[in-house]
């Protein structure tokens, strides 16, 4: 009661909830996406996947995250709504990659776009390579490319998590690695972020 009390008489008390052994506030309630703010950098992938037309789509994702080292497999989020969803759903094949910094604006026009009428690899000039045993390319521009089939997928929310097996992998140390900063507002490498 006299937490609640000194919370609403105090503006700067408002939003503190955890105290230390001073009697020091230290943390206070937020939201999760305050939290992804706070958790900048955030990891940044282009989520490659195949169109009717035989074209590749890309779509920017950050959540997205190691599963399994034996065997390997990897998963994503991605709002129900998006078309690479739809893609992958249907023909079961996706290539993760994390793209490099020569391409940093264009990872964030494919973060803002649906691939649904748009090719967003003309858009946005991005240079795509073949890869083995896939109809889907890739950026020339990736630090890593995970080739995965989808295993399965689940409703989680607004999202499917889509739970993938790794077939291959591919790495290119040259390549700068590009995060999310401020939450998703920004894209830039680690260094170039801070
Ligand atoms: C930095 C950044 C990170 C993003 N991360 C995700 C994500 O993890 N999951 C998601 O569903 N959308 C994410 N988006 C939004 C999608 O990229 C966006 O909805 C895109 O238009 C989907 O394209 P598609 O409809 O061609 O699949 C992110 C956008 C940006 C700019």
């Amino acid at each position: 009661m006299l937490n609640f009390k000194k919370r609403m008489n105090s503006g700067q008390l408002l939003n503190k909830e955890i105290v230390n052994k001073k009697g020091n506030n230290i943390m206070k309630k937020i939201d999760l996406p305050q939290a992804a703010k706070l958790t900048s950098p955030n990891p940044v992938s282009l989520v490659c996947t195949l169109k009717p037309d035989g074209s590749t789509n890309l779509a920017t994702v950050s959540w997205w995250t190691y599963l399994s080292f034996n065997p390997n497999m990897i998963a994503y989020a991605m709002a129900k709504t998006s078309y690479s969803g739809e893609m992958v759903r249907s023909n079961r094949k996706v290539i993760l990659t994390v793209p490099g910094a020569e391409i940093v604006d264009a990872v964030m026009g494919c973060g803002s776009t649906t691939g649904r009428n748009t090719d967003k690899s003309s858009k946005f000039e991005i240079e795509l390579v073949e890869i083995e045993q896939s109809n889907i390319k890739i950026p020339a521009h990736s630090r890593v490319a995970i080739q995965c089939n989808l295993k399965e997928y689940h409703e989680v929310g607004d999202h499917y998590l889509y739970i993938c097996d790794v077939e291959q992998v591919y790495g290119d140390e040259a390549e700068k690695a590009l995060f999310a900063w401020d939450g998703y507002a920004k894209i830039a490498t680690a260094t170039q972020g801070e």
